[in-house]
């Protein structure tokens, strides 16, 4: 699959079969997160490869749609301020590092065949607890990692005349 069929054929997938994920694919998908840019290559993320078997009262306290749980795994990028390049203007970019992480590893499963969701609306509070994160780590995004069980629903997008302009705002 190349990028743009990858590109074409990703969504977010809210429904997984409880298949395994062998563990070749899921060091592709981390492998791929790995291989992403970052602002002068700091590296300020993290993932948290998660099994969900058996720690399913603690994925519901995180997030508490029932499609969160059925996959086998559950990953969550997590960003490093302390570790992030500043702009000249002391902003950090580790969560823009972070979110790239993401993307790799999202585009990364689809091309292997596997769904992912990009979630931001977890409980923060909760997955600090559950995940033991130190205080100077920040969680960005969760996704779980599984094959589709659900069909996409259409999404649309602006046309690319609202999104883009040239030369000027
Ligand atoms: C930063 C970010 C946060 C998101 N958070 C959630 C979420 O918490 N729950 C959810 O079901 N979908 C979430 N989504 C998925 C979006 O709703 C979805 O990408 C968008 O509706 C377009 O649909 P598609 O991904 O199927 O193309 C999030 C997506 C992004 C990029």
């Amino acid at each position: 699959m190349d990028v743009f069929e990858a590109i074409r054929s990703r969504y977010s997938v809210r429904g997984y079969k409880p298949d395994p994920v062998s563990d070749e694919a899921l060091l592709q998908v981390l492998e791929a997160a790995r291989q992403a840019p970052t602002a002068a290559n700091r590296q300020p993320f993290r993932i948290v490869v998660i099994h969900t078997e058996g720690r399913e009262e603690e994925l519901a306290r995180v997030y508490g749609r029932a499609w969160f749980l059925q996959a086998p795994l559950v990953l969550a990028v997590i960003a490093v301020p302390g570790e992030a390049w500043r702009r000249s203007d002391d902003k950090p970019y580790d969560e823009v590092d972070a979110t790239i992480a993401m993307d790799h590893l999202v585009f990364a499963a689809t091309a292997l065949g596997l769904g992912t969701c990009w979630i931001a609306a977890f409980d923060p509070a909760a997955v600090r607890e559950m995940l033991a994160l130190p205080d100077d780590v920040e969680p960005i995004a969760l996704t779980p990692l599984g094959y589709p069980d659900k069909d996409r629903t259409a999404t649309g997008r602006r046309p690319l005349d609202e999104l883009v302009k040239y030369e000027r705002w």
